[in-house]
């Protein structure tokens, strides 16, 4: 990594909110629990899912620069505030080109910023991410890993007990399975997953169970 300012590397730390609203799809509603995660130390951060309330998200930001919004993918539960947390902030909002159809259900007169791709690498507060397109749950979702902070950020491809769900529109059960398995799982075993949704997890405690998932189809 290049890193930043002396003193700077390594500094970065995870905060964590817990967000609510609702998760709409093919004609469905549903109430959920967004996880958003901020990256960053006590001058820059990034956001990971603008979810539900651009204002409590601005609120735990505070003065910090933003740096990005990066949005795992763009089902409207993931999505719903960052035109409104960009708005406030000026920080860009980023999303992969592939989630861009779902994007435009929830936000048809704003497209995103700027593009995520496979091996980007974003750095905020001298710590670097890799962005890993793992298409699934949705074509265009991504991951966010930090070897430094031994994190994955797993929006809705990997959680506590299983992959994220593939039994709507835009989703994929083979295409997650093979997401998770050539590209998460062979990420080290210690390695925490803070995911999209309730508990996070371990890489070791998951990558046993992929036949059970396999198996069982979901
Ligand atoms: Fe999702």
């Amino acid at each position: 990594m290049t890193g930043g300012p002396a003193g700077s590397a390594g500094s970065a730390r995870v905060e964590h909110l817990v967000t609510s609203g609702t998760f709409d799809l093919d004609g469905g509603s549903w109430e959920v629990d967004n996880n958003v995660w901020i990256v960053g130390d006590d001058s820059e951060v990034l956001v990971v899912d603008a979810a539900h309330d651009a204002e409590v998200i601005a609120a735990a930001v505070g003065p910090r620069r933003l740096v990005a919004i990066v949005s795992t993918h763009a089902h409207n539960d993931h999505i719903d505030a960052a035109p409104a947390l960009a708005a406030r902030t000026g920080a860009p909002v980023l999303l992969h080109p592939d989630d861009l159809p779902l994007w435009k259900q929830t936000h048809p007169g704003r497209l995103p910023d700027g593009e995520l791709t496979d091996g980007q690498r974003i750095t905020v507060a001298g710590t670097e991410l890799v962005v890993l397109h793992t298409p699934g749950h949705s074509p265009g979702a991504v991951c966010l890993y930090s070897a430094q902070l031994g994190v994955l950020f797993s929006g809705d491809t990997l959680f506590h007990g299983g992959p994220g769900a593939t039994g709507r529109s835009f989703s994929h059960f083979p295409t997650i399975i093979d997401s998770i398995r050539d590209r998460l799982l062979t990420l080290p075993p210690e390695t925490v997953v803070r995911t999209g949704h309730g508990d996070s997890t371990t890489i070791g405690a998951e990558a046993a169970d992929l036949p059970v998932w396999i198996e069982r189809g979901h």
